[in-house]
């Protein structure tokens, strides 16, 4: 994988401006956490849409890296990967966690804007979770990146939508007000939140064959739910984005250490059950 014409900006790219949920270290640790969530989803989305051993992928947004990894551990040691991500420090993260995990010799990282991004070699597959929902054009994004692949390679994406109104029941309104929060930041950031329901008109806009979708929901029930610290995680991530949009949260909550617990009260004190957010899958072969 060293025809990649873009070379890595490495530092001077600095922040990753238009990522509303930032590059801070709990960023990444809520990332680490949202992945280990989404892994059954993601890994049948991805299997699904063709992805076997052998094959070569480009994991476009790659993040901490887990996408890759799950990818790696499919196409095996004759397959390899190649992460695309515009923030080096993400990426620095996601080298040395495939470096820990054993990956070293298949999966590599790009450190580019994916409009940036070319390369002289032909994939077998093109995929990602949460980036089509960030990109100006998603469209764009998807015809440009199915020219890098072969005849008949696939394209599979991960995208979400957690527009669902009063996820709670019995209804408890701390736990349903800091959830409508996300929807709220992710909008007036500009990032459509409901992003997972866009994806065969994306997909058809860009040109593509028409793409099978399916959607996964999981139901939040217990303190015990990695989705309690999710929320409160994917809030805390999204402090700069809530106050500039003149958001905060639901009185009585603060965003530390405490909100996972004050969430999980929130929706146990009633015996309640919530719905969690709505995973779509997405994918297509090339003729
Ligand atoms: C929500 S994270 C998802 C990470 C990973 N796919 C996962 O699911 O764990 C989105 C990632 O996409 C990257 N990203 C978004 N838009 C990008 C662009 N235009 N070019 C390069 N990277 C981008 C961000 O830097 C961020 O690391």
């Amino acid at each position: 994988m060293n025809q990649i014409a873009t070379p890595e900006t490495g530092a001077a790219l600095g922040a990753n401006p238009d990522y509303v949920l930032g590059s801070s270290d709990l960023e990444h640790r809520r990332l680490v956490l949202q992945a280990r969530i989404l892994r059954p989803s993601t890994e049948q989305f991805l299997r699904l849409g063709g992805l076997k051993p052998g094959m070569s992928v480009l994991d476009l947004g790659s993040g901490v890296g887990d996408v890759s990894m799950l990818a790696a551990a499919i196409v095996g040691p004759r397959g390899r990967v190649l992460g695309v991500d515009r923030d080096p420090v993400v990426t620095e993260k996601a080298r040395r966690r495939v470096r820990n995990e054993g990956f070293d010799g298949n999966i590599d990282f790009a450190v580019t804007e994916l409009d940036d991004f070319d390369s002289t070699e032909r994939f077998d597959a093109v995929v990602g979770r949460f980036v089509l929902l960030y990109q100006k054009d998603p469209a764009a994004t998807l015809r440009r990146f199915a020219r890098l692949l072969r005849p008949g390679g696939i394209l599979v994406f991960h995208e979400i939508d957690f527009t669902v109104q009063n996820p709670s029941w019995p209804p408890s309104p701390l736990w349903d007000d800091s959830y409508a929060l996300l929807a709220k930041a992710f909008r007036a950031n500009g990032t459509p939140p409901d992003f997972g329901r866009q994806l065969n008109r994306t997909f058809l806009d860009a040109g593509l064959p028409g793409p099978m979708v399916e959607c996964h929901a999981s139901v939040v029930v217990g303190g015990d739910s990695p989705m309690v610290p999710w929320l409160a995680y994917t809030l805390r991530s999204l402090e700069p984005a809530l106050a500039m949009a003149g958001l905060s949260l639901p009185a009585g909550l603060v965003a530390d250490d405490t909100l996972s617990d004050f969430l999980a009260k929130a929706l146990t004190e009633q015996g309640g059950q919530a719905l969690g957010a709505l995973q779509y899958g997405a994918w297509t072969r090339m003729p």
